[in-house]
């Protein structure tokens, strides 16, 4: 887990000296910045041929040598990128810095430092750990809630956690024991199905653990008054996807023990929620099941019959993700939630439409989609809207059985797939996130590796909607 908190709040600065002022400079401002200068810093400056291209960075010296202020560059297209801070917590020397200078937004600049300072340092013997004195910090003015930014930043980073821990080390049980430990935390209860019990009440999750030596499980997190209103959330816990006998070729196996992001990153909400106390009921469902390879696996062509009683003909064993999620579905839809969201890294269809950095996302109800969809922009935690395309729903056809878990043809995997999870959710409100779990590259939000998408702006929309204890 993260070791340390980056931010630190004004009022309990360490004794040994104030912050050291990080002043924004666009590229326009370079001027007004160097004339603040003395002589000597300015000259100093100039030598290092700082321009204020994005994320550039000038220490700049006092006479004695010490670090008096960092310039830090937001080049000529500052509009556009809130979390540039983030690589002031990737490259500046330990030490205790504030935000000076053309802040836009100073919530989101802290956050950005937050998260772009994330590490996961787990295999990396002790030597990338950051431990407290070798890392900056940043110190958040008093009129931002440190408290929010930081179960922001924390949350992420157990979504992120989660996400890169690999598949040996996180299995179902682990999965279900890193569950455990949020819900205990958080003073959530929490009852987990396993064995012959889950084979009888989930038998799609039962089914399409099966294959492993690490048994599947169905997790159940519940938290908050029970009158309160209703909402269900949903995380795919695929703790490694081999794709089953209709096995993944390497390249697309590589980075399969993310397929638990869903599940990673509905745990982060779920922290975000339960910390901040809002006012409303949650459950969490996480099937945790690892689709593997053996004699006891499901095969193409097996009918089998769902907790909601529809018999589903298995078209190919890779899409497993839809199974377990029908099961979890069909549970959250017996007590009628108020809404119900689904998290998954379901189908290559939807990074293949909207590419890595943009989740899909479905909604069953016009109004949650753009309350959403404002949610995101205001977060800049964005995802983009893709239909129910009803036409389509036709297309899960089976010869033999209620439905077909897969089309027969080609076209609009991601739509295809939220259809048939749409079957098994009939009266609840339904926001569906495909997401890709994954950053393919180092950003100033973070490193290359497993991503939070969709919570910061599903926080925000909770919190609205249902305001805090
Ligand atoms: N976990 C994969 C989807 C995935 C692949 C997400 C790559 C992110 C990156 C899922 O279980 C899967 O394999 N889906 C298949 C479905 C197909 C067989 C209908 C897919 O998308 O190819
Ligand atoms: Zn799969
Ligand atoms: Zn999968």
């Amino acid at each position: 887990m993260n070791d340390m908190s980056l931010l630190i709040s004004a009022a309990e600065l360490p004794g040994d000296g104030p912050a050291i002022p990080v002043f924004l400079v666009g590229a326009d401002g370079l001027d007004a910045a160097l004339s603040e200068l003395s002589g000597m810093q300015r000259r100093f400056v100039e030598a290092s041929g700082f321009a204020a291209r994005e994320a550039e960075i000038a220490l700049v010296p006092d006479t004695e040598g010490a670090l008096a202020r960092v310039l830090f560059g937001l080049g000529k297209n500052k509009a556009h990128k809130p979390f540039l801070t983030g690589r002031l917590a990737q490259s500046l020397p330990a030490g205790t810095y504030r935000l000076a200078g053309e802040v836009k937004d100073a919530r989101l600049a802290a956050l950005g430092f937050a998260l772009g300072g994330y590490r996961f340092a787990r295999y990396r013997g002790g030597k990338e750990g950051g431990e407290e004195k070798t890392r900056p910090r940043l110190a958040v003015p008093p009129e931002l809630d440190a408290s929010e930014l930081e179960n922001t930043a924390d949350s992420v980073a157990l979504a992120r956690d989660l996400i890169n821990i690999p598949a040996n080390d996180l299995g179902p049980a682990e999965l279900t024991a890193a569950c455990r430990d949020l819900a205990e935390a958080c003073g959530a209860d929490i009852s987990v199905v396993e064995g012959a019990e889950l084979e009888k009440e989930f038998p799609l999750i039962a089914t399409v653990g099966a294959g492993s030596d690490r048994p599947p499980r169905l997790v159940d997190i519940r938290w908050g008054e029970a009158d309160a209103p209703k909402v269900t959330l949903v995380g795919k816990g695929v703790v490694f996807d081999t794709g089953g006998l209709d096995i993944k070729p390497p390249s697309s196996m590589l980075l399969m023990k993310k397929d638990m992001g869903g599940a990673a990153n509905v745990l982060g909400l779920a922290r975000m929620v339960m910390r901040a106390g809002l006012k409303l009921r949650l459950r969490v469902l996480v099937p945790a099941v690892e689709n593997a390879i053996s004699g006891r696996a499901f095969r193409p062509g097996d009918v089998l019959k769902s907790r909601k009683g529809l018999n589903v003909e298995i078209g190919n064993t890779d899409a497993e993700g839809r199974l377990v999620l029908a099961d979890a579905l069909a549970l959250a839809e017996e007590e009628t939630p108020e809404l119900i969201v689904s998290m998954a890294t379901l189908t290559g269809a939807a990074r293949v439409a909207l590419g890595p950095d943009l989740p899909a996302f479905f909604a069953t109800d016009d109004g949650l989609a753009s309350a959403l969809e404002a949610a995101a922009r205001a977060e800049h935690d964005p995802f983009w809207r893709l239909p129910l395309w009803p036409d389509y729903d036709s297309w899960l056809a089976s010869d033999i059985a209620d439905v077909n878990h897969i089309a027969s043809n080609a076209y609009a995997g991601a739509i295809v797939a939220a259809l048939f999870l749409k079957r098994f959710v009939e009266k609840s409100a339904y926001a569906h996130f495909d997401i890709f779990a994954w950053a393919p590259k180092a950003r100033p939000l973070g490193p290359k590796g497993g991503e939070a998408q969709a919570i910061r702006a599903l926080f925000t929309y909770l919190a609205e909607r249902y305001g805090r204890g």
